[in-house]
């Protein structure tokens, strides 16, 4: 198996991995993956992807082989993306790959015969980390189901967004999907939560939503996917939460606020103290869900 899309995941793959996911977190199982060794693959730059990714499969007591950006490698003689992903396949029992390049993950999985892990395909999707996002979603709200979420920044080239949408979606979540005009979410998406009857409302306006949601998700502006420098400057800081927005909303009672991370100016680092802001364990989150998804693609569990 792989995990290239959310959209290929069922509501039972998630579910069982969220329920494997709990017990690794309180200790009640334990996995060994040992003589089993990992590659990964980051084309692209990677902080908590690719150490959650290897700290998950270390404490497993597997292994990994990691390359982190290509100039190492003979990516730089002009050797093939497939070339490459086929080689590293010779000496690894699974690839976690990140790339710039949409569909390069799924491209990947076609040519090797172990299984392939998406870890973000430019601003397609990053399924690992809409998984992260649902196990902390379940653990702060007590359920994924039915939940007001909104996603809040650049809706237009966040893929973290892409896999969200739909991981959401499963759950039946009502979504407020707030992001400047020209970042809007790319629309194949508002077709695919009409036909799956999801409930959604499209706006600029952040501070209407605050109150009623029960989750909200801030995302990064993508910078590197941008046209130019530009058309970058004239959004970047479209969106700010300060502690004293946060403070002043009646939240909803176990409000939580997200962030995929990094951060630039989005949340000030002031908020990062309120008991509302799970960004941090959100990432912590990521190594757990990580060793869940691991063990089971190498048959562990
Ligand atoms: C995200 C990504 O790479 O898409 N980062 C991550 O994996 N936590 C979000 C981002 O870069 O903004």
């Amino acid at each position: 198996m792989d995990i290239i899309s959310m959209r290929s995941l069922s509501k039972d793959n998630v579910t069982s991995l969220i329920e494997l996911t709990e017990k690794i977190e309180s200790g009640s199982i334990s996995l060994d993956i040992s003589g089993h060794l990992v590659a990964l693959l980051f084309f692209e730059p990677s902080t908590r992807t690719a150490f959650s990714f290897d700290s998950a499969i270390k404490r497993l007591g597997g292994q990994t082989i990691i390359m982190q950006e290509t100039k190492s490698s003979s990516v730089q003689k002009g050797e093939s993306f497939a070339d490459t992903i086929k080689t590293v396949s010779q000496y690894a029992d699974a690839i976690v790959i990140r790339s710039a390049i949409e569909g390069a993950a799924r491209f990947a999985s076609e040519i090797v015969d172990i299984p392939v892990i998406n870890a973000g395909d430019g601003a397609n999707q990053h399924p690992t980390q809409t998984l992260l996002d649902l196990y902390t979603i379940k653990k702060q709200q007590k359920t994924v189901e039915n939940r007001k979420v909104a996603i809040v920044g650049d809706l237009r080239y966040g893929r973290a967004v892409y896999s969200l949408v739909y991981g959401l979606a499963m759950f039946n979540a009502e979504l407020y999907l707030i992001s400047p005009e020209h970042l809007k979410i790319r629309a194949y998406v508002r077709h695919d939560l009409d036909t799956m009857g999801i409930k959604y409302h499209e706006s600029e306006d952040i501070s209407a939503v605050l109150d009623k949601v029960d989750v909200m998700y801030v995302t990064r502006i993508q910078r590197e996917r941008f046209a130019g420098q530009y058309e970058y400057e004239k959004v970047k800081d479209s969106y700010q939460i300060t502690r004293s927005m946060v403070e002043s909303a009646s939240l909803k009672n176990n409000f939580t606020l997200l962030h995929p991370l990094p951060r630039v100016n989005e949340i000030t680092t002031d908020v990062d103290s309120l008991p509302c802001a799970h960004y941090f364990a959100q990432a912590k989150n990521g190594m757990y869900m990580r060793q869940a998804i691991i063990a089971s693609l190498l048959g562990a569990v």
